[in-house]
């Protein structure tokens, strides 16, 4: 098969990471005899550096010809400054808005070698086996109005959370086709305690179970399920939840899987076209040091494989090396525990890449 991809490394430990993730999907190609055509471009902070945008229409374009999208990380302290009139997250929500990817699934599994790794007690954390489901195109972070004005009192500022009936529906129905493929539970979360939106959101989910009688829908309220996260996390199977809970729910959950190097995600959309990235973010501090944990990266390169090609036999060699790789005891500062082997950025890529096309 001949696939291209659009390859978009970012800011800060992206391009590291990106090169690791490069090495394991070619020797994945090499191996089950594809061929990845990859296409660069720039997006983030690297972009407002070379064209003073974060996004260039050409770019853009790129993406949309391609068959899947890769992308490191966006960001950093260069480009930060409140005043600023771009910012590099415009380019990644710019991309997520014009291809259409409404649905970012964030799977978190946890490795059993790493048990140790995670703040939590191994016992809380065994059997951990979850998905988000994050709405990507809505919500807090698309809502208009959305801007900050001087009054004679002050400033004022103000952001919206806005989603349509047709924007919950396709968001939930992923949660549901995906429950359905797994242990057929569904966690819905939002604020119906306060939020007109999420009392829209509430109705339609249950009003969708109808469908869905093999799928056991469950409503939890975010704040309860940022206290379930870290209290009984293997009681959840996937959770649909709204952009900007489902950030911040996340970035909590990947603490199950020790780092939030550890993990990949997927956003999918009404199309064919998929973009796949790492959770973690540019880790300015960290970025240029073969630091970087790249194994975010490479499991997002396994889901692209899945997802958007079809290719599970291929996915599946890649999750099983960095499974082999973890457990001969390598790990990257992040996961670092006493008695492992710490290795930088390439040094775990090699590894990984090395078992995918022994
Ligand atoms: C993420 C990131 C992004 C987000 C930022 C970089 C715009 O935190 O993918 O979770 O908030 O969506
Ligand atoms: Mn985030």
């Amino acid at each position: 098969m001949r696939l291209d991809i659009a390859v978009l490394p970012g800011d800060g430990v992206g391009p590291e990471v990106i090169d690791q993730g490069i090495k394991v999907l070619e020797a994945g190609g090499r191996r089950f005899g594809h061929e990845f055509c990859l296409h660069w471009g720039a997006v983030g902070g690297v972009a407002i550096d070379q064209f003073g945008v974060a996004l260039t229409p050409e770019v853009l374009q790129m993406c949309r010809k391609c068959d899947a999208v890769l992308l490191g990380a966006v960001g950093g302290p260069k480009w930060d400054d409140p005043q600023a009139k771009v910012r590099p997250e415009d380019g990644l929500l710019s991309l997520r808005k014009e291809l259409g990817l409404f649905a970012n699934l964030r799977p978190v599994k946890v490795f059993p070698m790493l048990a140790d790794s995670t703040t939590l007690k191994p016992e809380v954390i065994e059997g951990v086996d979850l998905i988000v489901v994050r709405e990507l195109t809505g919500g807090l972070y698309f809502g208009k109005p959305q801007k900050q004005w001087q009054t004679s009192r002050g400033r004022h500022a103000i952001d919206t959370l806005s989603y349509s009936e047709h924007e919950i529906e396709r968001i939930l129905r992923v949660g549901f086709e995906l429950a359905r493929s797994r242990r057929r539970k569904l966690t819905s979360v939002d604020k119906a305690n306060i939020l007109v939106s999420s009392r829209l959101w509430r109705q339609i989910a249950s009003e969708l179970s109808g469908q869905y009688p093999d799928v056991e829908l469950e409503h939890m309220l975010v704040d309860a399920c940022a206290m379930r996260l870290v209290q009984r996390p293997a009681q959840f199977d996937v959770i649909v939840t709204e952009n900007m809970f489902g950030d911040i729910l996340t970035d909590e959950a990947a603490m199950l899987a020790g780092s939030m190097g550890m993990l990949p995600s997927a956003s999918l959309g009404v199309g064919k076209l998929g973009m796949y990235e790492p959770v973690h973010g540019s880790a300015p501090k960290r970025a240029g040091q073969n630091l970087a944990n790249p194994i975010g990266t490479i499991l997002s390169v396994a889901l692209m494989l899945r997802y958007s090609f079809g290719l599970n036999r291929e996915a599946e060699a890649i999750d099983k090396a960095t499974s082999e790789v973890l457990q001969a005891g390598y790990r990257t500062y992040d996961i670092m525990k006493p008695g492992n082997i710490q290795v930088g950025t390439r040094e775990m890529g090699g590894l990984i890449t090395e078992r995918v096309e022994p």
